[in-house]
C-alpha cells in the first residue's frame, strides 16, 4: 500500500514542488502526496498543489490559534487517512502534544547543518543571515524527524553546501535549496515511506 503523505507549508512551496517533481518522475514509489495544508492565508504553495491536482486547504494558524489550528489539522489528516507528515517550509511550531501523537511520522527540512543555526528564531532567510554573519565557509541542509520541540529528532539526511565570496542571504538560500533541500527532501520521504511499507508487511 502506498503511504499517504500530507505536506505542511507556509509560503512559496519550492520544496513542495520538488516533492511533486519526484513523485511524478517515479522517485517516490512507496508514497503518494494526498493533501497539502497551509498554515498561512495566500501561500503560493496552495496554487502549486492545485496545479498538480492535489487537495489543498488553508488553516490560518494566526486566526485559529494553536489549539484550533491543531484540531482542524488533525481532522484533515484523519479524513485523508494520512500516514506521514512532511514539513516543507512550514514555519509555525507544532505543540509537544501534537508531535507526540505522530511518533517518527513527522519529517522536517531545515536550511543548515543541524546543530548549527537551529532552534528559536532560526527559520527561512534568518538562518542564512546568521551563517553569513558568523562567517562559516560551509553550510547546508538537514532533513530530520520531529519527535521533540523545537529541532529534536533523528537526523535522516544532511548535505553540505559551500558559501561563496559575495553571497547574500538570498543567493545562499537559493544555492542551499538547489544543491541540498530539493535533492534531500524527496530522498528522505521515499526512505521513510519504504520503511513504513516494510513495517506494515511485517505486522500483517
Ligand atoms: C526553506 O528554505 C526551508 O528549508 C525553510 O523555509 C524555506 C521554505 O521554502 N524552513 C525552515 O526554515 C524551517 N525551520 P519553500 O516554501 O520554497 O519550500
Amino acid at each position: 500500500m502506498l503511504k499517504r503523505i500530507a505536506v505542511l507549508v507556509s509560503g512559496g512551496g519550492t520544496n513542495l514542488e520538488a516533492l511533486f517533481a519526484a513523485q511524478e518522475s517515479g522517485r517516490i514509489p512507496h508514497g503518494e502526496i494526498v493533501l497539502v495544508v497551509s498554515g498561512t492565508a495566500g501561500a503560493y504553495a496552495v496554487e502549486r498543489a492545485k496545479s498538480h491536482g492535489v487537495s489543498a486547504v488553508t488553516l490560518p494558524r494566526k486566526e485559529l490559534g494553536q489549539t484550533g489550528f491543531e484540531e482542524a489539522l488533525s481532522n484533515q489528516l484523519m479524513d485523508a487517512r494520512v500516514d506521514l507528515i512532511v514539513l516543507a517550509g512550514f514555519l509555525s511550531i507544532l505543540s509537544a502534544d501534537f508531535v507526540s501523537s505522530w511518533p517518527d511520522r513527522i519529517v522536517n527540512i531545515h536550511p543548515s547543518l543541524i546543530p548549527a543555526f537551529c532552534g528559536k528564531g532560526f527559520y527561512g532567510l534568518h538562518v542564512h543571515e546568521a551563517a553569513l554573519a558568523r562567517g562559516v565557509k560551509v553550510t547546508g541542509a538537514t532533513v530530520h524527524l520531529v519527535n521533540e520541540i523545537p529541532d529534536g529528532g533523528r537526523i535522516l539526511l544532511q548535505k553540505a553546501v559551500e558559501i561563496l565570496p559575495g553571497d547574500t542571504a538570498e543567493t545562499l538560500q537559493h544555492r542551499v535549496m538547489e544543491q541540498a533541500e530539493w535533492v534531500l527532501l524527496p530522498q528522505a520521504v521515499e526512505q521513510l515511506c519504504e520503511q513504513l511499507a516494510q513495517e506494515e508487511r511485517r505486522d500483517r
